[in-house]
């Protein structure tokens, strides 16, 4: 084994990867003053990495390959077994078309438009109770317009157990025991459902518009002109739904920055499209939601003197490069201003990955974007509320990361 890599002299780190949770690479690489360093995880020798060179190596696509990269206890609660994110070569670029397909210009003005409503509609219901919890509110908000966008029927009797499905199959990925079982059970029930759905649109039982996703999933063609398994539909409409609902993550960190820097109001509610920008993408960079990606190596190479063995697994440091002092100043501190230099590299800003949209990155992060921009313009705008005490901060060891009280907000009103 090469020399130069710093080696964690350990017999597994799985579990010290549990208690530091985000910061389990980022710690590691500070103490080391390293990019990169070998580990054990899961029983297996592992690559940790991080900053914006390993990030470009990491989308390298003839040095890694992400088949047999995710485990299976990932698959079957958050992203679904031999999803689109397993996919390698020709059979991803062509997977990756499919969900691109739904991101034009007009489909994402279209979401932003449903989007406000469902914000409106659901203020109407806050102005009536003494206090809500933005993270389940605003969960079900998401999942309700992420429904309508994509074709999906929307039954008032069960809409909020089944946005609460899809928050929990995110809920899962970093936990063990009761918070993992209960992403798996939602798994279960949510693709029971959609591929019920899918098989009623493809025997013309029930009709949806063809720009919408459910269409584009129930009639989509494989390289050999096949249609997609009935599950592995529903599998893939779900990874258009269930990250739209976890958009709500996202709502909750910014009202929690607009609540700790309250100055950002009014340049929030003012029609100051710089602003919303930059709070967007400094919440993005500084709160924590995704903290690694795993790859496997695909044949033996060097990369600045360290050697990369065939099948080994790789992390990408996520958190950590987004709060990388190389990449940012004074990365522990959330100011939207730093955006106003950003040259918009495709290496440093990774919180929902990077490199290009053809490669893995995430295929929903304009129409995240969009939606945090329609959140923040919302409650920064049209809402009056009041912020109780509750103990706001987040623990980097919560995989994925949530403030104990989900953001409680009292005395709720629209303004005119
Ligand atoms: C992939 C994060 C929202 C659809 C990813 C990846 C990350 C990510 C880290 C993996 C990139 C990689 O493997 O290299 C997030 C976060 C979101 C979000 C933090 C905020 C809620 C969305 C939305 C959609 C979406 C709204 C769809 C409407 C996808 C899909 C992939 C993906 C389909 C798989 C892409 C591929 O493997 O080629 N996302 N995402 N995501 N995301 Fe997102």
């Amino acid at each position: 084994q090469n020399e130069q890599t710093p080696q964690e002299h350990t017999l597994d780190n799985s579990l010290a990867l549990l208690k530091d949770g985000y910061d389990f690479i980022f710690k590691r690489r500070r103490e080391m003053d390293t990019e990169i360093f070998r580990t054990r995880l899961l029983g297996q020798p592992a690559i940790c990495m991080g900053g914006k060179d390993a990030a470009e190596l990491f989308y390298d696509t003839t040095k890694f390959k992400r088949s047999g990269a995710i485990p299976k206890r990932i698959q079957k609660s958050l992203f679904g077994v031999d999803a689109i994110q397993t996919l390698d070569g020709d059979a991803h670029r062509h997977r990756k078309m499919l969900f691109m397909s739904l991101m034009s210009r007009e489909r994402l003005d279209a979401f932003a438009e449903l989007l406000r409503e469902e914000w409106e509609a659901a203020a109407r219901r806050w102005e009536k109770l003494d206090e809500i919890e933005l993270f389940g509110e605003s969960q079900e908000l998401l999942h309700r317009a992420a429904c309508r966008w994509s074709g999906v029927p929307i039954d008032e009797k069960t809409v909020r157990q089944k946005a609460d499905d899809m928050g929990d199959m995110v809920e899962a990925f970093g936990a063990v025991g009761p918070r993992h079982a209960a992403g798996r059970r939602a798994r279960r029930r949510t693709e029971e459902w959609l591929e019920g759905f899918i098989l009623d649109l493809r025997a013309g039982e029930f009709k949806v518009p063809e720009d919408t996703a459910a269409y584009a999933m129930a009639f989509h063609r494989d390289l050999q002109n096949r249609e997609l398994d009935a599950r592995m539909a529903a599998i893939e409409l779900i990874n258009i739904v269930r990250p739209i609902v976890a958009i709500g993550r996202y709502v909750v960190f910014g009202a929690i920055a607009l609540h700790e820097h309250p100055q950002y109001r009014e340049k929030l509610a003012a029609d100051e499209g710089k602003y919303r920008q930059w709070f967007v993408q400094e919440t993005r960079r500084f709160y924590p939601f995704t903290p690694f990606l795993g790859a496997s190596v695909i044949h033996d190479f060097q990369w600045k003197g360290h050697e990369f063995e065939e099948g080994t697994m790789v992390l990408l440091d996520i958190y950590g490069t987004t709060h990388d002092p190389k990449l940012w100043e004074n990365p522990d501190v959330f100011r939207p201003e730093r955006f106003e230099h950003w040259d918009g590299g495709p290496f440093d800003l990774i919180p929902q990955g990077g490199g290009g949209y053809d490669g893995h990155r995430c295929a929903g992060e304009w129409l995240t974007i969009d939606a945090m921009r329609v959140g923040l313009e919302f409650l920064a705008k049209r809402l009056d509320y009041e912020v109780p005490e509750q103990d706001l901060g987040l623990s980097l060891s919560r995989m994925p990361a949530l403030p104990e009280s989900r953001f409680k907000m009292r005395n709720i009103g629209l303004k005119n």
